[in-house]
């Protein structure tokens, strides 16, 4: 067997993500989404079914430049906190709500790793925390969770959120699945190889990561099976409900695939603690 290649990259960390995420390729790119392409067909499909009550209070986490925020604000979605580690992003989507005329929407810089939020009937709540009643549901759209590095800090995300949201509360996010396809599926066991070998790219730290760079910018992605979301939302306090591959829900522009691939829609419930 080969000697493992010595490591020469620096493992990819959040501040990693944050500042690709920062860099003016990635603010134009996901700010001109924002401006002018809106939710997804599929979004709006499973949005609209996952949270019936225009008037819930809802959290987005990794709102990036406003797409989605915009996209819930016209639903008629009008009790809206938004959040995004990346503080250009925000800024990015403070200056849309605000030339579109969107008024109370909460919109801040936080890691949805550790939030800055606390429910408001949860005794165990730090007093540092600013007090908020809990949430009626959650979302992490586009792939958002699978952008913090490492499992063990995407459990903590899916933790923080069950913190804040009432118990039975639901949870749309997407990831992508690296088990969807039979190209997929050969190309990720060429990459098991390059991992059993020690050969894989030093800078990514679990299996299923991949950092790569196009007209976004440089992008960092866990890609997980289905197995290991279901593992991760048992863990951390949720119910699966459904999962979905886009392709099943709606058929998408050509605009939209090409800012966009293939995903997997999740909706999980929040279970008692
Ligand atoms: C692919 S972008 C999607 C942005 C926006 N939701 C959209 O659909 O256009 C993922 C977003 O997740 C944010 N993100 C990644 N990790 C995060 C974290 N730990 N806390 C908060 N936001 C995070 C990134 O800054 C980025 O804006």
């Amino acid at each position: 067997m080969a000697e493992p290649r010595k490591s020469t990259g620096k493992r990819i960390t959040a501040a990693t993500v944050r500042a690709d995420f920062n860099d003016p390729v990635a603010v134009v790119h996901y700010a001109r989404a924002a401006h002018r392409l809106g939710l997804w067909a599929s979004e709006r499909q499973l949005i609209e079914r996952a949270f019936p009550d225009r008037g819930a209070r809802l959290l987005e986490l990794g709102c990036g430049a406003g797409r989605v925020t915009l996209g819930l604000w016209e639903l008629g979605y009008r009790r809206l906190t938004a959040i995004d580690f990346a503080a250009e992003l925000v800024a990015q989507a403070l200056a849309l709500v605000t030339e579109r005329g969107v008024h109370g929407v909460d919109l801040f810089r936080a890691d949805a790793t550790r939030m800055p939020l606390a429910a408001e009937d949860d005794p165990a709540a730090r007093l540092r925390c600013r007090r908020v009643p809990r949430f009626d549901g959650a979302l992490f759209m586009f792939n958002g969770l699978m952008q913090i590095p490492g499992r063990a800090r995407r459990r903590r995300a899916l933790r923080e959120i069950h913190r804040l949201v009432a118990i039975d509360a639901p949870l749309l996010f997407t990831t992508h699945d690296r088990d969807d396809s039979r190209e997929e599926r050969l190309l990720w066991k060429l990459e098991a190889r390059r991992w059993a070998r020690g050969q894989q790219d030093p800078r990514l730290v679990d299996f299923g990561d991949r950092y790569f760079e196009d007209e976004a910018g440089r992008t960092f992605m866990h890609l997980p099976t289905r197995d290991e979301i279901l593992e991760d939302l048992a863990a951390t306090g949720w119910r699966s409900e459904y999962d979905i591959m886009r392709r099943h829900v709606a058929r998408e522009s050509a605009a939209v695939r090409d800012f966009s691939d293939e995903c997997r829609f999740w909706l999980a419930r929040a279970l008692p603690e």
